[in-house]
């Protein structure tokens, strides 16, 4: 007779954790290590064991008191909406997830994150689970910038086989994921990019590319059914004109210029909202190959200030991802 062999006891979640909090709304400077409680979830979430947080220009701009400011009840707290990781606990309530399951969510949006982060709690429909192919650092730079990508085209612009879509930032975190799913959806893609990235652009399904910042796109670019706006500004006064009789521009800004902004037949201002079901659709994607993403890591939580840097720059190519701890 042989003992039945023991599970090994899944260690205990610690009580503390490391995090990058901001106490104050400002520069770069305010993004502070600190270690925090872990987070309880209540019945309805989970408390997901962070591997990697992806970094968005809304952290940035959040960070700066602009983004998503607004909406953050109180200071201190711990930025961060889009996690990868493992789950370590869930409430009572939730069914779909259970201890171990790799996860990917934009989580808690547009309040609190909370994913620069050891530890996140999350309300489950906010998370779906990672495809075995992808990695945790790879899927915590799938979420907001992929369902803004399906929401702008999809939801809003609601775009079919043959549409002209004129996709700003072709290159960018939200244009990478929006001409891969224009593309598959039939569209003919025209993106914008600087020089450097227009092989990038064709590889993900540009079927022209331009480079922004001079003419070149105004004079050659015509008809065109749907814009994605990611820039703002002239960028999106020069779309109005290239665009076609009952097309529709979706601007991803909201605090820039009000171009065009008084014409809600032809603009339409989205802001992303969490969909479990969009995201799964998504997840899918990247399992079957449909999808691929793009990113580069950051290691470390203390460097996130190195990743909000490069963020800010405005010329990453895809995603950036901060691993954790
Ligand atoms: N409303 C919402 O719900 C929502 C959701 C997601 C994002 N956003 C906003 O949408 C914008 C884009 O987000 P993202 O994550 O895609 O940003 P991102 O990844 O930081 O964008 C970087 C890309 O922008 C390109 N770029 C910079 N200036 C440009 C210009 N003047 N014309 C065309 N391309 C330009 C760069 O291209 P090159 O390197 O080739 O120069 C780079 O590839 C941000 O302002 C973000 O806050 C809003």
């Amino acid at each position: 007779m042989f003992a039945a062999k023991k599970k090994p006891a899944k260690p205990a979640t610690p009580t503390e954790m490391k995090a990058v909090a901001i106490d104050e709304f400002g520069g770069l400077e305010v993004l502070k290590s600190r270690v925090l409680p872990v987070p309880q979830p209540s019945h309805e979430e989970v408390l997901v064991r962070v591997a990697a947080a992806g970094i968005n220009p809304v952290d940035w701009k959040t960070r700066s008191g602009a983004g998503m400011a607004e909406r953050i009840k109180a200071l201190p707290f711990v930025l961060g909406w889009d996690i990868a990781g493992t789950v370590e606990q869930q409430g009572r309530r939730v069914t779909m997830f259970e201890p171990g399951d790799r996860v990917m969510g934009m989580v808690n949006f547009p309040a609190a994150g909370g994913g620069y982060a050891e530890f996140v709690v999350a309300p489950d429909t906010h998370l779906v689970k990672v495809p075995d192919s992808l990695s945790l650092r790879d899927a915590a730079a799938v979420p907001l910038a992929a369902l803004t990508a399906w929401q702008a085209l999809f939801d809003t612009a609601r775009i079919g086989a043959g549409d002209r879509v004129l996709i700003h930032a072709a290159a960018g975190g939200v244009g990478h994921f929006a001409v891969q799913l224009a593309k598959q959806k039939g569209a003919y893609v025209i993106g914008t990019a600087s020089a450097r990235n227009h092989e990038f652009a064709r590889s993900l399904g540009c079927d022209e590319v331009y480079s922004y910042g001079g003419d070149e796109p105004w004079t050659r670019i015509d008809d065109v059914k749907t814009v994605i706006d990611t820039v703002g500004g002239e960028t999106r006064a020069q779309s109005l004109k290239v665009l076609a009789r009952g097309g529709l521009l979706v601007t991803l800004q909201t605090g820039d210029s009000k171009a065009g902004l008084n014409s809600p037949t032809r603009v339409k201002q989205i802001l992303v909202k969490p969909n479990q079901h969009q995201l799964e659709q998504i997840a899918a994607m990247l399992c079957d190959g449909s999808l691929r993403v793009q990113a580069m890591a950051v290691n470390g939580l203390r460097n996130v200030t190195e990743a909000h840097s490069l963020s800010e720059s405005r010329h990453v190519r895809g995603k950036i991802v901060v691993t954790v701890p």
